[in-house]
């Protein structure tokens, strides 16, 4: 009986704090309180209440007192026994409930925990983000060169859409990858890839419209797609066929609401690089269900092999085509936030949709100006970029030599990534008994200071993958595949 009024108390007090037990679970782990998964399930589901020192601090967490927690005295109205000073309640705010199915674990609570290691003084490798600069990786001077003189001419906002000479750049650009029917007009320059994502969702989707995500994803796709009311409808990418969209399961999941498909090629996290033939198959899909198609290309100059990347928008002129790039990755300029958006193909069938990007992108007012003003620098002329990609170049020799080490380590096996600057090994979860992969990225971090993000964290269902980024040099590198091959010597779930 009192285990069950006690449970009653929490859930109610958990509901009001929006916490779920993974919450309690972190928060219990920050107060270095030891409660494990299945004592906090026991509680909720009533079949037994916490010693006296755990009560309390669940009673502190949840804002509430410890007798109304454990179901004795207490006001019948349960709000009043929340975050009281005095007399004087105090209101407490909660996040948007619009977040409640949005994830991006490239910076969750996996990263929180190993900026608290840090904190307090461990050393953590972290292999989880693409910032190419904190691994070494700088600018062309002339970037630099050009931004410095540009500057005072930067001052003030620009075209909502962004500089002439950028578009034009982007434009020309645009011309050489045989992408069909591009004015300056059409395109949108942005702080990043991420802020435009983040508008041509909002501007497309009501609520209950179907876009169709790869999966494994860049999460911002689905965490976009869902801030803006639509679903995110993943089809797979086929590990066994390099990574290669699924064009069965892509048709399998069109319905009468999916509005568009969104590609990400090169892909993150796979390092898939999409060939021709697969391509025109996407293509054709979206012809025969007049879908548009969203195409992520920020990899687009990071090509590994010295194989071509085609953009999709090249192949679909009478199609509403829209294709994202930026200097995050190519240019290792991801913190002066440069991206840029293009709309291309059959714009008719997208005029409306077109005031609306219009709408949303003249509220920004306009992208950070000082990064606009080096586009055309970046994009004209030889890019530096190769001699990071070729062979003895850094990314080139850290792909081959993570790719092998990888495949050596017993229990792990990895496609090898054409572009890009990661690579999504596969575990053999039998093997180590894991059903959690963020519990073991967790244990990892823990146990060998090394930060990953697991196949969740982008969106991937089974929980059998994992996401390294290998710009770290190859001594770091070693260093990491040398505590994983130990870790998995003993690791069981
Ligand atoms: C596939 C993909 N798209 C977009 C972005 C965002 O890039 P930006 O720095 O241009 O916002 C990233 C960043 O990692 C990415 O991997």
């Amino acid at each position: 009986m009192e285990g069950s009024t006690f449970a009653s108390r929490l859930l109610e007090a958990m509901k009001h704090k929006n916490m779920k037990q993974i919450d309690i679970l972190r928060a219990a782990e920050n107060a270095q309180i030891k409660l494990g998964k299945s004592h906090i399930s026991q509680y909720v589901s009533g079949k037994t209440v916490p010693r006296e020192g755990i009560m309390s601090f669940l009673a502190d967490t949840l804002g509430v007192s410890v007798s109304w927690l454990r179901g004795g005295e207490a006001s019948s109205d349960p709000k009043s026994n929340f975050s009281n000073q005095g007399d004087i309640p105090m209101r407490t705010f909660q996040k948007s409930s619009k977040l409640e199915h949005v994830l991006y674990d490239v910076r969750g609570p996996v990263v929180e925990e190993a900026a608290r290691m840090e904190a307090a003084g461990t050393h953590v490798l972290k292999l989880n983000i693409g910032n190419p600069a904190p691994f070494g990786f700088t600018a062309p001077d002339e970037v630099i060169f050009d931004m410095q003189s540009q500057l005072t001419n930067c001052e003030g906002y620009s075209h909502a859409k962004g500089l002439f000479s950028a578009r034009k750049a982007i434009m020309q650009y645009m011309q050489n990858k045989n992408v069909p029917n591009v004015s300056v007009d059409d395109i949108y320059t942005g702080n990043g890839v991420s802020e435009l994502i983040n508008l041509s969702m909002s501007a497309l989707l009501d609520t209950g419209d179907e876009v169709l995500i790869p999966s494994p994803d860049y999460p911002l796709w689905t965490a976009c797609v869902t801030l803006s009311g639509g679903t995110a409808v993943h089809y797979i990418c086929d590990e066994q066929s390099d990574w290669n969209p699924d064009i069965a399961d892509i048709r399998r999941k069109i319905t009468s609401k999916t509005k568009a498909i969104v590609i990400i090629n090169p892909n993150n996290p796979t390092g898939a690089l999409y060939p021709r033939e697969v391509l025109q198959q996407i293509v054709d899909v979206a012809r025969e269900f007049g879908l548009m198609i969203f195409s992520d290309e920020v990899y687009d100059r990071l090509i590994l092999n010295g194989e071509q990347h085609i953009s999709i928008a090249s192949l679909a002129p009478d199609l509403f085509c829209v294709t994202f790039s930026g200097l995050s990755k190519s240019h290792m300029i991801a913190g002066f936030r440069v991206g840029w958006m293009v709309i291309s193909g059959n714009k008719r069938l997208g005029r409306d949709y077109m005031e609306g990007l219009n709408m949303l992108s003249n509220m920004r007012l306009c992208s950070n100006v000082p990064a606009q003003s080096i586009v055309q620098t970046a994009l004209g002329g030889y890019q530096s970029v190769q001699n990071y990609i070729t062979p003895g170049g850094r990314v080139y020799e850290q792909c081959e030599y993570i790719y092998k080490a990888i495949n050596d380590i017993p229990g792990l096996s990895a496609v090898k990534p054409k572009a890009g600057f990661y690579i999504f090994p596969k575990i053999d979860v039998k093997r180590f008994n894991i059903t959690d992969d963020e519990q073991f990225t967790f244990d990892l971090l823990r146990e060998k200071k090394i930060l990953l993000i697991s196949g969740k964290g982008f969106n991937w269902k089974q929980p059998d993958h994992f996401r390294i980024v290998y710009l770290p040099r190859i001594e770091v590198l070693e260093e990491a595949v040398e505590k994983m091959t130990d870790f998995f010597k003993y690791y069981r779930q």
